[in-house]
């Protein structure tokens, strides 16, 4: 499975004003592309406003594009019918930034992680026995505990949650999963949790994943291949030792200055083979 996003532009209309016409749109990504093999781990990093979460949500069919194409597997996402979209969505799925606001509060964790297992019904064919195992595979595999099963959201930590909100990411059993600043919300020592947590499941189950991220330091810790977007342009790409090592733009050197230095014998982020 690749992901091929081909020069994707999005322009969003500006204010109605009057009858007619509207004010001056704002090009939200502007010529966008990057290429994801599959089994990587591909970062986007950029700052806050640059179109990171715009881009996925054009990766997922939530925003039409104004010009480009997104292939996955050289099919292209945009043109595929309503059913097609959903088969291609259970190997497709995405970890929300806010674990607060993601899970549906009314839901017990057995719920929201058995969801996507009964939307995709047809291509995952469990009864409810099953599903139930399923779900209590799925918790365990996250590092959560079985007398969790029946619990709501707000009796659980920040990571804790985030962890809810990968095991119903995964409970499909998807190739790729699109990482939209997932542990932005958490506290630093818990943020290192979860980032051994994907990065554990990432080999576990042979993923590939899209990891955006403001921060840089999540980036290398996670990361193989990095983009850096400014402002919807993409401004380098490249594995992550050479951006890091030789950046070629100013904005992605102004990025790695205002990275903190980390007591390389204490951060999580340091390098992977050290966690
Ligand atoms: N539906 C929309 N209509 C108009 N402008 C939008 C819309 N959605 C996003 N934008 C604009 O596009 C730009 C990029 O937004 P986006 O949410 O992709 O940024 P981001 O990189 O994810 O930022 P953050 O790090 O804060 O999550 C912003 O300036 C935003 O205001
Ligand atoms: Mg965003």
């Amino acid at each position: 499975m690749t992901l091929d996003i081909q020069n994707v532009t999005k322009n969003f209309p500006g204010p109605r004003q009057g009858f007619f016409g509207r004010g001056e749109g704002f090009t939200a990504l502007d010529n966008v592309s990057l290429s994801i093999r599959k089994g990587a781990s591909f970062g986007l990093v950029g700052e806050s406003g640059s179109g990171k979460t715009t881009l996925t949500r054009c990766i997922l069919r939530l925003e039409t594009l104004s010009a480009g194409n997104v292939l996955f597997d050289g099919v292209d996402i945009h043109k595929l019918t309503p059913l097609e979209m959903r088969r291609l969505r259970s190997r497709l799925q995405i970890v929300f930034q806010d674990p607060y606001a993601s899970l549906d509060p009314r839901m017990t964790i057995h719920d929201i992680v058995a969801e996507p297992l009964v939307i995709h019904g047809d291509v995952v064919n469990l009864n409810a026995r099953q599903r139930t195992e399923r779900v209590l595979e799925l918790l365990l595999q996250v590092g959560l505990r079985p007398e969790h099963l029946f619990r709501y959201p707000h009796e659980f930590s920040g990571g804790q949650r985030q962890r809810i909100g990968i095991a119903r990411a995964l409970a499909v059993g998807p190739e790729f999963l699109i990482l939209d600043e997932p542990t932005s919300a958490l506290d630093v020592s818990v943020q290192a949790d979860v980032l051994n947590l994907l990065h554990r499941l990432q080999e576990e189950l042979d993923l590939t994943y899209f990891f955006i991220s403001h921060d840089l330091g999540v980036i290398r810790y996670i990361c193989d291949d990095v983009a850096v977007i400014y402002r919807g342009k993409l401004v380098e790409q490249g594995p992550v030792a050479e951006i890091f090592d030789h950046p070629k733009s100013d904005y992605t050197r102004m990025l790695l200055d205002a990275m903190p230095d980390p007591d390389p014998d204490r951060s999580p982020f340091r390098r992977k083979a050290a966690v």
